[in-house]
């Protein structure tokens, strides 16, 4: 069975493509920093798929090398990297944020994906036709929103990176996609409010914002149509989410 490995995968898109690649019978690579969420994931799917659990911060470039050079034998031809880990902090004007969290959203969402990406490449171009390199960017990428500063950016990262990517593999037969979600209900909005429930719910609340699963499912399908198929960019809003005109500053 084909092998995928997912970071990101203790919560959210990541966790939920865990389970949609499990129910399809793949071999699993789980990856994220809370190792008692791996654990649990390793007892729930471990039963039904070979799962292998790294607990892995994607900032740590020598960790992750060491990880994926130490995979063992089952776990080492791998047909999908889903580079998911990220995420969003300081959601308030540019002029108010701390230093550190636009660093933080820098190395995670950049550094982070390159890490692995930089560590799997020879992995997945040993697989050759049928692998995919599936990377979780965001609508923030494109559109400009208030509050979006360096987390949209590192958001266009990842979509230039992916087209550039697409270029340098060609005659490997690995494919690249930039998966570009707008508002999906998952923990995102708890770690980008520091544990603001309230804000986190207010944000869902009346409205019927994309599931975890949704995204899984996206996911799924790139990373499983037919080999000569490549889809460059994927971009999936809730139907309920659109954009805004944009403002003027009057007197
Ligand atoms: N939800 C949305 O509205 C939305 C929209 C567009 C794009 N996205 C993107 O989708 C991806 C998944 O987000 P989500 O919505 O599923 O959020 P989530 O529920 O908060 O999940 C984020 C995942 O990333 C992992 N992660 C964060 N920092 C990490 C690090 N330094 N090293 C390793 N893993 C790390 C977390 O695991 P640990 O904490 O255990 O490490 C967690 O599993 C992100 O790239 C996000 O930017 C989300």
């Amino acid at each position: 069975m084909p092998v995928a490995m997912i970071t990101g995968a203790t919560s959210g898109f990541g966790r939920a493509a865990a389970y949609r690649f499990a129910a399809a019978g793949w071999s699993l690579i789980l990856t994220g920093r809370r190792s008692e969420r791996l654990e649990a994931l390793e007892q729930d799917i471990g039963n039904k798929v070979p799962v292998l659990t790294l607990t892995l911060d994607v900032r740590d470039a020598e960790a992750v090398a060491r990880a994926v050079e130490e995979l063992p034998a089952e776990f080492r031809e791998v047909t999908c990297l889903v580079n998911n880990a990220g995420l969003a902090l300081a959601p308030k004007p540019a002029q108010e944020v701390d230093l550190a969290d636009w660093h933080t959203m820098i190395d995670t969402n950049i550094t982070g994906l390159v890490n692995v990406t930089h560590a799997m490449l020879a992995r997945l171009i040993a697989t050759g036709a049928g692998a995919s390199i599936i990377n979780i960017g965001s609508v923030a990428g494109s559109w400009p929103y208030p509050g979006g500063h360096v987390y949209g950016a590192t958001k266009a990262f990842v979509e230039q990176f992916s087209y550039n990517l697409r270029c340098d593999l060609k005659g490997t037969g690995v494919r690249v996609t930039d998966i570009a979600p707008g508002m999906a209900e998952t923990e995102f909005t708890l770690v980008r409010t520091k544990g603001d429930q309230a804000a986190s719910d207010a944000l869902y609340s009346g409205t019927t914002p994309l599931q975890a699963e949704d995204i899984a499912e996206q996911i799924f399908h790139v990373a499983t149509l037919p080999d000569h198929i490549n889809i460059n960019r994927l971009e999936v809003m809730p139907t309920r989410q659109t954009w805004s005109p944009f403002t003027i500053d009057r007197d």
